[in-house]
């Protein structure tokens, strides 16, 4: 009945209606349209590599079968021309079970086509943002599949002019370049594959690699240099996925932790410069290795690769030396975004592979924050958002669709554990998580590693025994310190509370607060807080603090609407403890949130679509940026940011947490001030 129902629509009027799902595309095709170029005309764009010659088998579909009133279609396997020859080959060795391929197919009826997932081009991942996306994958490397004509007597030729006239000819292709290794065995390559070949093209425009035959996989790699850490993220080109993560630590921490030191190491050793830049490539070589060796895949699999980093970890990895970035005017190198040859940094991946920078934003905002305004797009937010990424030197945006702002501030590597007496990076052992009962003033805490709560007196097994803070640990307990009245908001130990709890002594003036004693502890030795360390971290948050407000003055907030802590460290930070401790402004607790590395998110997403990249150029040159260290209210600020949380900027949302300052706090407040003053006369 559906038949004679098609036959007789088809001889009124010769047109065959189809409806392509889930996309909900539909139109009316003449009879014997090939199905695969139907779909195209109607928006729905299908994988294909061999660019239908029924060998890739990308562009599956299925032919749903029955009436459909709502698209006025009763469609029917038979309404596709059956399957040819080739096709039935491909079945039989890659099981199509009932799905055809729309190459081999031409409509000769109504038909309603369901496009799987696998079968669509422009594939699109979802974004871990804090603002779910979609990202289209859309990548700068292609790959496509061509027959080339072989030489003849007649035509003197060369290959390599026949493989571009195949790629006009077959893909619309035209003016490609090629990379200089590719001639070395084109000859080869199109003979191994019986003039049948695969091409791996650069943003259409060069040709990377040829394969004799049909061949798949396209890989990139997506980096982000931080001062501390180095992230890789191995990605499939096609689907988009994710095949390995691998992170090193940065091996210039050596000479250095903070970025300024590693500038002054390039200015002072005669072999400072190289001796940064090799360390940085030969542990992109090793994460590579690493993270192909974890996807059955070799380096040289790698044909394309973004990265990120803050503006002297760019200079560095580049091979430029870094002396401009470290005093005013902080000149970079260069700003824009950079297409590169990733052989002529020593990296090795493929030997054509590409490599693309995202550009920089001043010379104290790099490419990392670019990424992450890639990856958060509060550009496209109508509420004012602020992105911290901490880290030794923060990364700060702020804004939304009308404005955004970027500033840097050199908060140290207090945040990482550094410069604190008991201080350690986050790994097992390292305390990650800290109560403190403001009644007993006794200490609960959580290493990493150890699921439960530990209280003092605990029997522990040996795995569970602190061996230091980690920062999330220190932040934590330094606010807890506060919340418990056992600091006051100047930072200082108030020494009426020593009366109270044996856990707060005193080395000569300087206080201190144990947090895990020996019994807890795996070298047997207390772990502590001390004066200094507070004070570390008061100097810390106060630089992260002092460039936020610089930003929202300059914007004309007196609020935010939402706080995104990025940064692997950014994960595990209590917003609660960060507030108290005033290392963000106020806001809403439940619109403050962990978005991860986002500098490593935005660098994959600029790996796998290309139009990122313009983007990218784009928000670099627009974004405002605002030079900390030449602000003339940066100083006021940071010193109002030393108190805890602030010793002027109000915190509404923790009201009913602060503690009252005691009457001896109170009095010791005087004392200092009194003395303060004494000394000034
Ligand atoms: S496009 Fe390759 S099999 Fe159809």
């Amino acid at each position: 009945m559906a038949k004679d129902f098609v036959e007789s629509t088809h001889q009124e009027n010769h047109t065959c209606q189809i409806a392509l799902m889930p996309a909900g595309r539909k139109g009316k095709v003449p009879r014997g349209s090939n199905l695969l170029k139907v779909a195209e005309e109607l928006g729905v764009e299908l994988e294909s590599i061999c660019g239908g010659r029924q060998t890739c088998g990308k562009c599956q579909v299925v032919v749903e079968e029955g009436h459909f009133p709502k698209h006025g279609i009763a469609s029917s396997a038979d309404h596709l021309t059956p399957p040819t020859a080739r096709e039935i080959e491909y079945s039989q060795e890659h099981r199509l079970q009932g799905r055809r391929l729309a190459c081999a197919a031409e409509v000769l009826g109504d038909v309603l086509i369901s496009v799987p997932e696998e079968s669509q081009a422009r594939k699109q991942v979802i974004a871990k943002a804090a603002s779910e996306r979609t990202i289209e994958i859309d990548p700068a490397v292609r790959q496509v599949y061509v027959e080339v004509r072989p030489p003849d007597l007649s035509d003197p030729s060369g290959d390599w002019e026949r493989l571009q006239e195949a790629l006009e000819a077959q893909w619309d292709l035209k003016g490609l370049s090629m990379d200089s290794g590719v001639l070395a065995t084109l000859q080869s390559d199109l003979r191994e594959g019986n003039f049948a070949v695969t091409v791996n093209i650069w943003q259409e425009r060069e040709v990377l690699r040829v394969l004799p035959g049909y061949h798949e996989g396209l890989y990139g790699l997506a980096v982000d240099i931080g001062s501390t850490t180095i992230v890789a993220h191995l990605c499939d080109l096609r689907t988009g996925a994710v095949l390995a993560t691998q992170a090193a630590m940065n091996p210039q921490v050596r000479y250095g932790e903070d970025l300024m030191s590693r500038v002054s190491y390039a200015n002072s050793e005669p072999q400072g410069l190289s001796r940064l830049h090799r360390g940085i490539i030969r542990t992109l070589n090793e994460l590579a290795e690493k993270a192909t060796q974890d996807a059955g895949l070799i380096p040289e699999d790698i044909l394309d690769a973004v990265i990120v980093g803050n503006p002297v970890m760019h200079h560095l990895f580049l091979g430029i030396h870094p002396r401009e970035l470290g005093s005013a005017p902080f000149a970079p190198a260069v700003s824009a975004a950079l297409d590169l040859k990733a052989r002529d940094l020593g990296l090795n991946f493929h030997p054509a592979s590409r490599l693309h920078t995202l550009p920089l934003i001043a010379g104290h905002v790099g490419a990392d924050n670019v990424a992450v305004l890639i990856a958060e797009a509060p550009d496209e937010q109508d509420e004012v958002t602020l992105i911290v990424d901490v880290g030794t030197n923060a990364e700060i945006v702020l804004g939304n669709r009308q404005r955004l702002l970027a500033a840097s501030s050199p908060t140290g590597p207090a945040f990482e554990g550094a410069q604190i007496t008991h201080g350690q990076r986050a790994a097992p052992g390292a305390i990650e998580r800290v109560r403190i009962d403001p009644q007993t003033l006794e200490p609960r805490i959580k290493v990493i590693g150890y699921d439960a709560w530990i209280i003092p007196g605990a029997d522990l097994p040996h795995e569970a025994r602190a061996t230091g803070i980690c920062g999330s640990g220190i932040i934590e307990a330094v606010a807890e310190l506060f919340l418990a009245g056992i600091i006051q908001p100047d930072g200082l130990f108030d020494a009426s509370v020593a009366e109270r709890s044996p856990r707060v002594r005193y080395q000569g003036r300087t206080g201190e607060y144990v947090l895990a004693d020996e019994s807890l502890t795996a070298t047997g030795l207390p772990v502590v807080v001390t004066q200094n360390d507070i004070r570390a971290i008061q100097l810390a948050k106060a630089a992260l603090y002092a460039g936020t407000k610089l930003l929202m003055n300059h914007w004309g907030a007196e609020r935010v609407d939402q706080v995104l802590l990025a940064g692997a460290f950014g994960s595990f930070i209590s917003p609660f403890h960060a507030m108290v401790l005033g290392l963000i402004p106020d806001c809403k607790l439940e619109k403050v949130m962990a978005v991860g590395n986002a500098a490593g998110d935005g660098a994959r997403f600029a790996l796998l679509n290309r139009t990122l990249r313009l983007k990218a150029a784009g928000l670099a040159r627009w974004v405002e940026h605002v030079s900390t260290p030449l602000e003339s209210s940066f100083q006021d600020e940071f010193v109002a940011a030393l108190g805890l949380p602030h010793a002027r900027d109000p915190f509404p949302t923790l009201q009913a947490f602060l503690p009252k300052p005691s009457a001896s706090a109170k009095q010791g407040h005087r004392n200092r001030i009194r003395e303060k003053h004494q000394a000034s006369l």
